[in-house]
């Protein structure tokens, strides 16, 4: 039994059946929306996970590496910069369509269609190419979209993903519409909503998007601070 806390944007924490906890796309600081700070993975951080390196997906990943010493797992250039500029050595770097096993499971990065820039103090000249995270956590298929457009090679996730979440705020990412031809695409079991409501330019209304997916799957809206046991 694992359990996964929704933060407020694309923030989401996960710890695992055997209590190895892993943080993706830490947003606090600055998060209108946040239910907690840094502080709350002061006493233990195992993994940091990013998707891309946009301000609201990394604002607090740049402090919490020296704060908490967890293992960096991102793209390619995303750990070269937290290599080279930040001096932050505990990290594995991946990269699209590429896989590893780690100890508490196994993550895949999968296509995104995004912006790659990095942001952070001396990361000019470090951009990346946005995923998504596919994580196989005690024989639940977790899919975390990052930010995206609808891809169609979200279709080649049919039948590996038991819970999704993705992004519905629009203008940025995906929107209500075209999220709902993403669960056409992916079939998972449980969709999870995220990146919307965070400010006024992406507000949303996530019951009518459960409206506009129920009952194909279910969609579990969470708030800030609320859990989704797995
Ligand atoms: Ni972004």
């Amino acid at each position: 039994m694992g359990q996964l806390i929704f933060h407020g944007q694309s923030c989401t924490e996960i710890v695992t059946g055997d209590d190895t906890r892993l943080l993706i796309d830490p947003f606090l600081t600055d998060n209108p929306i946040a239910d907690v700070g840094r502080e709350h993975f002061h006493d233990r951080l195992d993994y940091l996970l990013l998707t891309h390196g946009h301000y609201d997906h990394v604002a607090d990943a740049w402090p919490l590496l020296s704060e908490v010493n967890p293992t960096l797992i991102a793209s390619f250039e995303i750990v070269s910069y937290a290599q080279e500029v930040l001096g932050h050595e505990k990290a594995h770097p991946m990269h699209i369509g590429g896989g590893f096993d780690f100890p508490f499971g196994r993550v895949k990065m999968t296509p995104a269609l995004h912006g790659g820039q990095v942001a952070g103090e001396g990361a000019e000249g470090y951009t990346t190419v946005p995923a998504g995270l596919l994580l196989d956590l005690d024989g639940c298929n977790i899919y975390h979209a990052g930010d995206t457009a609808l891809i169609a090679d979200m279709a080649l996730l049919e039948g590996q993903v038991d819970v999704a979440l993705l992004p519905i705020g629009d203008n940025f990412t995906m929107g209500p519409e075209d999220a709902a031809r993403a669960v056409d695409m992916i079939k998972p079991r449980v969709v999870i909503p995220i990146h919307y409501d965070t400010w006024p330019l992406i507000g949303q209304d996530p019951e009518a998007f459960r409206a506009r997916v129920e009952p194909r799957a279910e969609v579990v809206v969470l708030q800030p601070g609320d859990t989704y046991e797995f």
